[in-house]
């Protein structure tokens, strides 16, 4: 049976792609910031999952205003990296593990979820900054993904409890996968940020410090608020906050425990966090 190792949490701000290829990890500006992952890759060194099931926002890559589905599953041989206007380099490609991605979609369809499926898909910086980060050297991504995407940037976006929902609803469907894998589940993008707009700039440590307290044992106080309560404390772009949201409920329902936790602002314009979850 697949065993489902925890879950791994993170911001995925494009410039960390630049500070990366720059070497400044050690910088004073930076250092705060990377610290937080050598925990992060020692606990995927031990643990060797060979699957990421990663929930993420697309950003006008793959998915552009004019057609936004609200939940979008991949189920590609191979996904590629692009910037879509950073000024990005490209990172690496990631194979797919399509059968996972067509049992977990038979699944969302079953559980009565309307998503669209993607047999080609482009990733943006939300996949690749994540992955650069824990696993810093690799030559090829040792894990195989399954992508998640859901709509964080057009309104109306769904609701906290509805992409909580499809969480659980993906968890069912790692349950009863009767492959062998070590799966990690992924959650990227938040914490508070606001790029635009009077408000641009925004950050709100009390709600980020609320979101990180309450998602190992009680993610059903994140979603209480309406998606625009949610932007309204968490900024324009710190929706993101619902990828997390929906990687905790496909971890399950058990207790877990932080394994490791870093909140440092700003990088960019964005309150930075890192998490990982494991099964207490
Ligand atoms: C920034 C943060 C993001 O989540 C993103 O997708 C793009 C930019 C930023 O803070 O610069
Ligand atoms: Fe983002």
């Amino acid at each position: 049976m697949a065993r489902i190792i925890g879950g791994y949490f993170t911001s995925h701000v494009p410039s960390i792609g630049g500070a990366i290829v720059r070497g400044d990890q050690q910088t004073p500006y930076w250092k705060p910031f990377f610290d937080g992952y050598p925990p992060v890759r020692e606990w995927l060194a031990e643990e060797k999952p060979d699957v990421a099931v990663c929930f993420y926002n697309d950003h006008g890559l793959n998915f552009f205003l004019d057609k936004m589905p609200t939940f979008a599953v991949g189920a590609a041989e191979v996904y590629h990296n692009e910037d879509e206007g950073w000024g990005l380099p490209v990172f690496k490609s990631f194979e797919g593990h399509p059968a996972l991605s067509w049992h977990i979609i038979e699944q969302l369809v079953n559980d009565e979820f309307d998503i669209t499926t993607c047999q080609s898909m482009l990733v943006d910086h939300a996949l690749s900054i994540p992955f650069e980060l824990v696993y810093p050297d690799a030559p090829a991504w040792p894990v195989k993904l399954v992508p998640i995407a859901i709509n964080t940037v057009q309104f109306p976006l769904p609701s906290a409890r509805r992409c909580l929902a499809l969480g659980q609803a993906v968890h069912r469907g790692l349950e009863s996968w009767q492959g062998d894998e070590r799966i990690v589940v992924i959650g990227t993008g938040g914490l508070s940020h606001q790029l635009d707009g009077e408000r641009a700039g925004f950050i709100n440590p009390d709600y980020d410090r609320f979101c990180m307290d309450s998602l190992a044992n009680d993610p059903e106080a994140l979603v209480a608020d309406t998606t625009k309560e949610i932007v309204r404390k968490s900024g324009s772009q710190g929706v993101e906050i619902l990828n997390w949201i929906a990687a905790r409920g496909a971890l399950g329902e058990g207790g877990f425990r932080e394994k490791t936790r870093n909140y440092h602002v700003p990088i960019s314009n964005t309150a930075a966090a890192t998490m990982v979850l494991e099964p207490a």
